[in-house]
């Protein structure tokens, strides 16, 4: 099937539930779905940002429904996803997208920001994803599509929070899947985009756009792969990496990233 038609075929009237929708990723995801007819529901903490995002695609025919909602508090996100399912009659996909980074630097350690991140990128995501498992069992339907990233190929260097929670993230996914035959879970590993959350970084190997990023991972979910990698060198890197053995891989990190005596 040409890609056009299959994404026409995957999300035209689809409704659509979107966490971390004010930014990034989540901004670039809704833009990418506008053409198809979605039933949008946008959720994070900026209200103000998610208007702007359905105000700049009125003149299409997607609609939009937008609630504030702090993914690290378990019932603001149940009645969120329930709230949605009201207003929308049902909920095909998900995108457990919301995420931060963390100072998780062995030698520049910030607690505040290390417990943030597991409670958002752990936690919201459990959150999100259990909740709206509880509205696809009964439908006998619908995807969880939960961006993780290729940090989780290894414990990376002063990455340890990050890492450790996109790596339960696959995990969990990988879990659940087994278990809910009736439900797509999509695990998406996205490489380095081109978004807040990397604005002003130096040396991010192979940066795309966001809206580049967006159409890849659309297309991934419409194809209904469990898990998607990209870009294509991240896929090899992420494989390369995953294939070292553990005392290889922390030789080679020390030697590589830390100096010699760290
Ligand atoms: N950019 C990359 O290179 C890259 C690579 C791999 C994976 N990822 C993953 O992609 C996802 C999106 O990242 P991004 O690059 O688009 O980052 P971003 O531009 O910083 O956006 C992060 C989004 O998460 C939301 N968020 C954060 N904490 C939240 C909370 N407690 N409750 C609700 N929403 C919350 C933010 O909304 P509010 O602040 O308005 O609440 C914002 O919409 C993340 O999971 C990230 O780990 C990104």
């Amino acid at each position: 099937m040409a890609k056009s038609d299959l994404l026409q075929a995957y999300w035209q009237n689809k409704t659509v539930l979107i966490t971390g929708a004010s930014s990034g990723l989540g901004i670039a995801i809704t833009k990418a779905l506008a053409p198809y007819h979605v039933t949008f529901g946008l959720l994070s903490r900026r209200k103000d940002k998610m208007v702007e995002l359905a105000e700049s695609l009125s003149q299409g025919n997607s609609r939009f429904w937008i609630r504030v909602c702090d993914v690290q508090d378990r019932e603001d996100v149940y009645e969120a996803v329930n709230e949605f399912k009201e207003y929308a009659g049902r909920i095909d996909v998900v995108w457990v997208n919301a995420g931060v980074g963390a100072k998780s630097n062995l030698f520049k350690w910030e607690w505040e920001s290390f417990e943030s991140c597991m409670q958002t990128n752990l936690m919201g995501a459990v959150y999100t994803t259990k909740a709206s498992l509880e509205v696809m069992i009964p439908q006998n339907h619908g995807a969880i599509v939960a961006i993780s990233s290729v940090a989780s190929m290894r414990g990376l260097p002063g990455s340890s929070a990050y890492s450790m929670t996109k790596i339960a993230l696959n995990t969990m996914m990988e879990s659940l899947a087994t278990q809910a035959r009736d439900i797509q879970f999509t695990s998406i590993l996205p490489g380095w985009v081109e978004t807040p959350m990397t604005a002003g970084r130096k040396n991010l190997w192979w940066l795309i756009p966001a809206d580049k990023a967006a159409q890849k991972m659309i297309t991934a979910v419409a194809r209904k792969k469990f898990k998607y990698i990209y870009p294509w060198q991240m896929f090899l890197l992420y494989h390369a990496m995953r294939s070292l053995p553990t005392g290889f891989y922390i030789k080679a990190a020390r030697k590589l990233f830390m100096g010699k005596k760290k």
